[in-house]
């Protein structure tokens, strides 16, 4: 009997991974889920998943929170510039504690990638290797959802307003990539791998062209500089420090970081991988 844990449980990525490891047929009772806040996974400890408190910045929490564990998804943190020590402290814990192999969601290409983020990735990494717990690295692509989040305000300006050009992003949705993930999590002869991970590449107007017919509204996307972005981003109330790091994100996706030609996704999860449309008719 292997026992399953989940670090980031009351995320929208581990939620998924959880309820997909019960859906692979492992016993709720054989899944750890990691939370800092118990309350939020309740459905989830009610369906017999097993709820421990552990903060990524307090190793001892972590060490007994994977007691027993075996495999690990450690799904990277959401407190970007704390990330490296928090990811060691869960290192750590699992040397201690005997885990025999982590899988880490990582980003496309960690450890040459100029993407803003990837040095994170890049040093957690490097963690993993010198651990001596078997890796699996899922270097996932960005979330389409990444892209849904401002339909209103797109609807009522008719544009998607970005740098990113006309390059082809490899995004693709959250519940794939956590499929993925669980994909390698249960089955056998990923450790040490490395999956570089993405979906059927789109432009932002083929975002624009999706919004257009899920919402019955015309929406084209406009190409402006990085600045002029960032510019514009103020003016809707972002703080300049937000707004540069959404257009170096542009910037990025526009020099191609966020594309990838690697079918593992599609090869993890054993079909293709969910299309633009069907994920902007979802959100819509
Ligand atoms: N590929 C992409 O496009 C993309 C986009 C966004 C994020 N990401 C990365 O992928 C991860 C998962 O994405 P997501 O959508 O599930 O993010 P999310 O919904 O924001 O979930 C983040 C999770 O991290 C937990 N967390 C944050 N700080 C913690 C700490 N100090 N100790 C313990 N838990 C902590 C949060 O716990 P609480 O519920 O207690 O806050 C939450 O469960 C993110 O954290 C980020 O690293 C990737």
């Amino acid at each position: 009997m292997t026992t399953y844990a989940v670090t980031g449980a009351s995320g929208q990525f581990g939620r998924i991974a959880v309820t997909d490891l019960i859906e692979a047929g492992i016993a709720p009772g054989d899944i750890v889920a990691l939370v800092r806040t118990p309350e939020k996974i309740a459905d989830l400890a009610a369906r017999g998943v097993v709820v421990r408190t552990a903060d990524y910045a307090d190793e001892a929490s972590l060490r007994a929170a994977l007691a027993g564990v075996d495999v690990l998804l450690l799904v990277s943190s959401s407190e970007v510039g704390q990330r490296v020590a928090q990811h060691a402290n869960v290192i750590e814990a699992a040397k201690t504690t005997g885990v025999s192999r982590i899988a880490y969601t990582s980003v496309l290409r960690a450890d040459t990638s100029e993407l803003v983020l990837a040095p994170e990735h890049k040093a957690t990494e490097e963690l993993l290797r010198a651990s001596g717990i078997a890796f699996t690295l899922l270097r996932n692509g960005w979330y389409i959802e990444n892209y849904l989040g401002q339909i209103e305000q797109q609807k009522a300006a008719g544009e998607i307003v970005g740098a990113a050009g006309d390059q082809p992003i490899s995004a693709a949705t959250r519940a794939d990539f956590a499929a993925a993930a669980v994909a390698t999590l249960v089955g056998e002869g990923h450790e040490n791998a490395i999956y570089e991970l993405g979906g059927t590449p789109f432009t932002m107007s083929d975002v624009a062209a999706a919004l257009s017919q899920a919402t019955g509204t015309n929406i084209v996307y406009r190409d402006v500089t990085p600045d002029e972005l960032a510019a514009g981003l103020q003016a809707v109330g972002l703080d300049a420090g937000t707004a540069g790091f959404v257009a170096a994100l542009d910037v990025a996706s526009k020099r191609g970081d966020l594309y990838t030609e690697s079918r593992d996704l599609e090869t993890l999860i054993g079909r293709p991988s969910t299309p633009l449309a069907e994920a902007v008719a979802a959100a819509v």
